[in-house]
């Protein structure tokens, strides 16, 4: 029998729209969003009244079971979903690591570990050496593996940093394969440069992580990004803004046109870098993550960005490592795996600091958890929407209950909580990942190897009519000088 599910007399948000209404869902699809929907005794229904009803939230920046500075991220494609849904998740998008350059073989290896998901997911890739077969390999992955977004590293020297030149490559096999450019903007050398400095000071704990990697790094990688993207001529991400500077260089292209995303990761929005200073190794240990978590004053900056406009969409580039693999780098800060969790509290977090704050609207908070990352990696409105025919991806939101967070009843694997002791208003009391109720009265109903790979096409929006500025760019040039062939 096909699984039947109606939610009652909640308030139905959209990101440019919201109504009171009831929805109907059969076998995992939304049919009908419509007020008084009535229906036989063989459909589960819910009561929503009071609640807000909105798509569930898409995770643009994830590393779940990644190998990554000789530790590998201790959530994988189960315990990973089964946090995100407990904290109102249904899909996120994560990073393959090509193996030994491998964009294929690096692929073969997500779809294996992706093989006990329990929610939807698709792909990003990173792209990290240069050579015939990476550019080959490019249009494999955008044509036949459904991969539409491709990340440099402009930090991490000595591992997945590329320099310019590579840049300029990528970025013009991107534009023409569609796909879109990511960058981890930070200047890489300086960074090493700016280690080398603490290690020499005698600076080997946490707090060495911040001060040797500061804001003008990533601001300075930031605006060259931002420049060879314009040089090429094609669309950028920036992932895990976590600045004053990289934001004002979004902003500043932005306003002249140019089509640059920007993407705050929660971390950057509700914490600041004193964490770092925190006498406990293990406890400052967990906020490492790069960039770095910032001063105070960036984190509320980046917030009126978001609200502004300014910046589109929120990840959390979970990256979770346990206690004791941090405890790698408890003589030299650069040993310590870079990374903090954050898949499960998102939706949360966001609600409280920029919805029962007032600095966004409902629709707005729609928007930027799960609408615009579906609208960018083109995927709407099958994702990011609660309309006839989107899957059935639902969270029920009560504005009046609140959530704690806390490291013991967490659903990730790890030890710690960046995030632990947090609370505030604003409640993920249902869970539907297509059709199934998977998270209700505080518990868990999930089964790996139920979720579902989510193909995505290239040319998103951010595409459309680039090509007139190209043309506009051609015609602009001046013909070249007739000049003798000698002279004398
Ligand atoms: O510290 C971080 N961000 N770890 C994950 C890898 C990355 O740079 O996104
Ligand atoms: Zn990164
Ligand atoms: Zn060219
Ligand atoms: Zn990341």
């Amino acid at each position: 029998a096909p699984s039947k599910l109606l939610i009652k007399g909640g308030t139905v948000v959209n990101a440019h729209h919201q109504q009171l209404a009831d929805v109907y869902v059969e076998d995992g699809i939304i049919v009908a969003v419509e007020p008084s929907i009535t229906v036989g005794d063989d459909v589960k229904v819910i009561d929503a009244t009071g609640k807000y009803v909105i798509p569930g939230g898409i995770d643009p920046h994830t590393h779940l079971d990644m190998s990554f500075m000789s530790s590998g991220t201790i959530d994988d494609f189960f315990s990973g979903h089964a946090a995100a849904l407990a904290g109102g998740t249904t899909m996120h998008i994560d990073f393959v690591i090509p193996v030994d350059g491998s964009l294929t073989a690096g692929y073969e290896a997500y779809e294996r570990k992706a093989k006990k998901a329990c929610m939807d997911y698709g792909f990003h890739m990173a792209i990290t050496k240069w050579n015939d077969d990476v550019s080959r390999e490019m249009e494999i992955m955008v044509k036949e593996k459904g991969i539409n977004s491709f990340k440099f590293f402009m930090a991490y020297k000595g591992a997945l940093m590329v320099n310019d030149e590579l840049i300029l490559e990528g970025f013009k096999r991107c534009k023409s394969l569609g796909a879109l450019a990511m960058v981890h903007a930070e200047n890489g050398d300086a960074v090493d440069e700016g280690q080398k400095r603490m290690i020499e000071l005698g600076i080997t704990g946490p707090e060495g992580h911040a001060l040797s990697r500061p804001a003008v790094l990533e601001g300075e990688a930031t605006g060259r990004a931002i420049r060879l993207a314009n040089f090429v001529n094609t669309p950028l991400y920036v992932v895990h803004v976590m600045s004053i500077d990289a934001m004002e260089e979004i902003a500043k292209a932005r306003k002249s046109g140019q089509r640059v995303i920007g993407e705050p990761v929660v971390s950057g929005l509700v914490l600041d870098e004193s964490w770092l200073w925190h006498p406990d190794f293990r406890t400052a240990a967990s906020y490492v993550m790069s960039p770095p978590i910032r001063s105070k004053g960036h984190d509320k900056a980046l917030q009126a960005a978001l609200a502004t406009g300014v910046l589109q969409l929120v990840g959390t580039d979970h990256c979770a490592f346990n206690s004791t693999q941090k405890a790698l780098g408890i003589d030299d800060f650069r040993k310590i795996p870079n990374g903090v969790n954050g898949i499960e509290e998102r939706m949360h977090l966001v609600w409280d600091t920029m919805v029962e704050s007032g600095q966004i609207s409902v629709t707005d908070y729609v928007r930027v958890t799960s609408t615009e990352c579906a609208r960018i990696f083109n995927i709407y409105p099958r994702k990011g929407a609660i309309l006839p025919g989107s899957d059935a991806d639902i969270i029920i939101l009560n504005p009046n209950s609140s959530f704690e967070i806390s490291t013991k009843s967490h659903h990730s694997r790890l030890d710690t909580n960046v995030y632990d002791g947090k609370k505030g208003k604003g409640k993920v009391e249902v869970t539907i990942s297509r059709g199934r109720v998977v998270w209700e009265n505080n518990e868990l109903k999930v089964t790996p190897g139920t979720g579902r790979y989510i193909p995505m096409q290239p040319y998103s929006y951010l595409f459309d009519g680039l090509d007139k500025k190209d043309s506009t760019y051609l015609s602009s040039l001046k013909a070249p000088v007739k000049r003798a062939k000698s002279s004398s």
